[in-house]
């Protein structure tokens, strides 16, 4: 067990049943009055610190209605710097702590005119465009194997209850595959055409290496994408990081009403997760 999941499980004393990662932009999960408790990425050792604008370095324990839910208010991305391997850290430290299911979501470009910024994007499957994986070098046995499925990767079993909630809410939700590119830069429009021809839906910068490291550690893991803009080439304007900011802060009231009802009203699968 890492440290820092001690640090979590004596400071808190709960065992969450969710989990959630706050893409770019994502900045209010929690209502003031339902959080229980928050603890500082630099009081984690296990947390790469954010250094990006727009992520907040926190892990925040909470209730929403019924359930125990813990939420990563900023994450750490490859173009910091980091070490591919410490990004899978603060995942095992979700694993540790009792979580049962994984909610990523992330600021994208659409490589589709009509999925527009503002949109939703249930991932159902990812390209791994990165050149880097989280999971090179020795093997941690004590959570998963060395070569693992991700024919599931973005697991169906949830994503339906997701999308099923979608349409009982009347949310749009597209569906779709994502591309991580190792950023820091955005894609050339020479590089988009290529992914629109392999099969990319949206492209983006994070996601990819939490969810690689989920499934290696047998934890059930979806994503959610925020159309921020229109990937490169596709319209006139420049790309900014200003702009995925305010697009995301745009839809994030969407997006963060349709995780919680989710969470209110998902069905736990008891033959997946929690090995
Ligand atoms: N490309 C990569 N990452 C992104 C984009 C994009 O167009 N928009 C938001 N994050």
């Amino acid at each position: 067990m890492h440290s820092s999941s001690k640090i979590f499980l004596e400071t808190t004393n709960t065992q969450p049943e969710i989990a959630v990662i706050l893409g770019s932009g994502l900045t209010n999960f929690f209502e003031p009055q339902n959080i229980i408790k928050e603890l500082s990425y630099t009081d984690l050792p296990d947390f790469p610190q954010p250094t990006v604008k727009g992520h907040a370095g926190k892990l925040v324990l909470g209730n929403i209605v019924d359930k125990k839910v813990v939420c990563m208010y900023g994450r750490s991305h490859i173009y910091e710097g980091h070490e591919p391997n410490s990004l899978a850290k603060p995942i095992r430290v979700l694993k540790d702590i009792g979580c049962k299911l994984l909610i990523v979501t992330n600021a994208a470009g659409s490589l589709n005119e009509k999925m527009p910024a503002g949109s939703l994007m249930a991932i159902s499957d990812h390209i791994n465009w990165s050149g880097y994986n989280p999971l090179i070098g020795k093997n941690q046995d004590e959570y998963g194997p060395r070569f693992h499925d991700m024919s599931d990767g973005y697991h169906k079993f949830y994503r339906d209850q997701l999308l099923g909630i979608a349409n009982k809410t009347n949310q749009q939700i597209f569906e779709g595959i994502y591309c991580m590119y190792s950023g820091p830069n955005f894609e050339t429009p020479a590089e988009i055409n290529a992914l629109k021809v392999i099969g990319g839906n949206a492209v983006g910068m994070s996601t990819v290496p939490e969810v690689l490291v989920a499934n290696h550690c047998n934890l059930p893991v979806i994503a959610i994408s925020v159309i921020t803009n229109l990937a490169a080439g596709m319209n006139k304007t420049k790309l900014s990081h200003k702009e995925t900011l305010e697009n995301a802060s745009l839809a994030e009231n969407n997006i963060l009403q349709l995780i919680k009802n989710f969470i209110t009203e998902v069905t736990f699968d008891d033959s997946s997760g929690n090995n």
